[in-house]
């Protein structure tokens, strides 16, 4: 997720794209940019780091000019550098364009742009875009936007000017997010990924749909479908303030991030499900398939929820692999250096790639001759650096310190490993992984689907149970896992007690905890564990605790045994932790924020924990 902008006008048209950018930092944060029309010539200035380190760069040699584009970037293709960084240039430097999305196809576009005798300077996906135009372009810059956009596959927001159409900007959108901003004042017009970095503008905008594009210039604004018909768009007045539109009007970014879990899941999975093969594209796995045949143990190297998404693997790796996993908390974990060996694969898990006790428990597995695979949101992280292969998940940035969508989206990106280990050792048959691969697919809807439908639900229950102050978290196989993570949310957000459990290990003591002041929330799907967990649950309700179980669409025994049901989609039960995952998330928030919590900064936390 990036954030992009772009200015027509008689302001100082750096000082606009700055406060833009500024207002869109939220949206990524490693590296940044601007280009201008100076005197007939695109000038492009940019710099690795926060938008500050721009701003300093700039200062002195601003560009003057009345069109410019900008970029703050979330690296997914290339690590954060200078020249990474947007707005990329085509090859003669008459063209630079700004991007937000993944271009799935652009390896063999680049191949391609390549044999025809494009120079490429980056490592990134959205150069190609820049080349791409400037291959169509013949004197107009809108219809070489249009022809090359057609061979693209993936999404984009994306925003083209050239030194040869000075007046004009070109922007267009594909599943990322576009606005233009229509000038209070005359003369000027504006396009961003979101209304916040416009608000200081204007609170006059076009909603840009997916397959369209916009002309702008400083008088004018043309909304056309990609094959070139005029749409007619009315003007959405925003409301918003500027914080609420950082946070796509949610109250918190907690919240805007758990909404976010189908877009980062569909991003996630990106282009690594070929078709209808049964085959994965696991870029930069760099494990090959004789080392993954030769894999005896498989060690997970996490904290907090990352380490919870690595249970859910643990799951569902011995289920399909064969392959026995370990699960223990990077603190713990360095000091056990008996457990890792040639044989071990360490998967390593970071929502930031920072955790100094994931990297010490990396550092010693490594010593100990172990291969590391990271699971990570940020490219070029140190988890991702330390390891011999990396599967990035395509989360965007996660600003509230309580994880949610980089979870979901960890969960997902394993499993996607899961069964690319499991046909490499033959234990998942092409059939099974189909299945499965198509059940995968699936969920980022499913996840659609439950926010949408039972998210108000939640915060109903929320607001019912408001005043119990004690929770237990029961699971049992693929959602012992859920117990936990549900557990740590409302501990670190609404700072509630809550302890998470095996729930067969209730009857060992845990069972004397259970007053009518206790809430118990367990995931209870249908799969092997289905009669035991209800055994559970009336175990809990015959001592008075309240109980909401997070059960399947269509199941019509639960409400028997349970106070309340949050029903999730139905999926297979290797696959289900990333759906019910999500009604916890939100559970604790709705506490949290009826408990007037700061639901994005909880106290005494932080968003990554550098320190051992
Ligand atoms: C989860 O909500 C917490 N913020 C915390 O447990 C976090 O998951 C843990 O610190 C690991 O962070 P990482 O994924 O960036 O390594």
């Amino acid at each position: 997720m990036c954030g992009i902008m772009g200015y027509l006008g008689e302001r100082d048209t750096v000082e606009v794209l700055l406060e833009g950018l500024r207002r869109l930092e939220y949206r990524g944060y490693d590296s940044a940019g601007v280009a201008v029309l100076v005197d007939g010539k695109v000038e492009v200035v940019k710099a690795k780091g926060k938008i500050s380190v721009l701003e300093e760069v700039l200062e002195g040699k601003k560009p003057e000019g009345s069109v410019g584009i900008a970029h703050t970037r979330w690296a997914t293709h290339g690590p954060p550098s200078k020249k990474n960084a947007h707005p990329h240039a085509d090859c003669k430097g008459h063209i630079a364009i700004v991007h937000n999305g993944i271009i799935e196809n652009y390896l063999e576009l680049r191949e391609k742009l390549q044999a025809e005798g494009h120079k490429f300077r980056s490592e990134t996906d959205t150069e190609t875009l820049a080349h791409l135009f400037e291959k169509y372009y013949d004197g107009d810059l809108e219809k070489a936007v249009r022809r090359g956009l057609k061979e693209v596959k993936g999404s984009y927001a994306v925003v083209a000017i050239s030194d040869r159409d000075p007046g004009v900007l070109i922007a267009a959108r594909q599943y990322s997010p576009l606005i233009v901003g229509l000038g209070e004042k005359p003369g000027e017009n504006f396009v961003a990924s979101d209304p916040s970095a416009i608000l200081s503008f204007t609170r006059k905008a076009y909603l840009i749909d997916n397959g369209e594009m916009v002309v702008l210039t400083r008088d004018r604004v043309e909304v056309k479908t990609l094959a070139g018909k005029a749409v007619k768009k009315s003007v959405f007045h925003i409301e918003w303030d500027a914080e609420m539109a950082e946070k796509g009007g949610h109250k918190h970014f907690m919240i805007k991030e758990i909404f976010e879990q189908p877009h980062a899941l569909r991003e996630t999975i990106g282009e690594r499900i070929a078709g209808g093969e049964a085959a994965l594209k696991l870029d930069r796995l760099n494990l090959t398939d004789a080392y993954l045949r030769r894999v005896k143990k498989v060690a997970i190297i996490a904290c907090g929820t990352a380490s919870y998404a690595g249970m859910a693997v643990q799951y569902a790796l011995e289920k399909l692999c064969g392959v026995p996993v370990m699960v223990d908390v990077a603190s713990e974990l360095q000091h056990r250096e008996c457990v890792f060996d040639k044989e071990t694969l360490g998967i390593a898990i970071s929502q930031s790639g920072e955790t100094a006790d994931t990297l010490q428990a990396m550092r010693m597995a490594r010593r100990q001759g172990a291969k590391l695979l990271a699971i990570t949101n940020v490219i070029g992280s140190s988890v991702a650096r330390e390891s011999n292969g990396v599967l990035y998940i395509h989360a965007g940035p996660e600003i509230g310190v309580a994880s949610t969508k980089a979870y979901t989206s960890q969960i997902m990106a394993m499993l996607l490993f899961c069964v690319h280990l499991g046909l490499v050792r033959g234990t998942i048959k092409p059939t099974a992984a189909r299945r499965l691969l198509r059940g995968m697919k699936r969920l980022p809807d499913q996840a659609e689907e439950f926010l949408e439908g039972e998210a108000a639900h939640v915060e109903e229950l929320a607001r019912k149970y408001k005043d119990v102050m004690r929770y237990l978290y029961l699971g049992r196989g693929a959602h012992y896992c859920t117990a936990m993570e549900g557990a740590l949310k409302i501990k670190e957000i609404a700072y509630l007690d809550a302890e998470g459990y095996a729930a067969g290990e209730m009857k060992h003591g845990p069972l004397a905890l259970v007053t009518e002041e206790v809430g118990v929330l367990s995931a209870v799907v249908e799969g092997p564990h289905y009669e035991k967990s209800i055994g559970n649950l009336q175990e809990i309700r015959a001592r008075g605790g309240k109980v909401i179980a997070v059960a399947n669409e269509g199941d019509e025994e639960i409400q028997k045994y349970a106070d309340d049901v949050i029903r999730i989609p139905k999926t297979e039960e290797v696959l289900s932790p990333v759906l019910a995952g999500i009604p916890m998330q939100l559970y604790a928030y709705y506490v949290a924020d009826l408990w007037d919590r700061e639901i994005d900064q909880p106290r005494n936390l932080a968003k990554s924990v550098t320190v051992e």
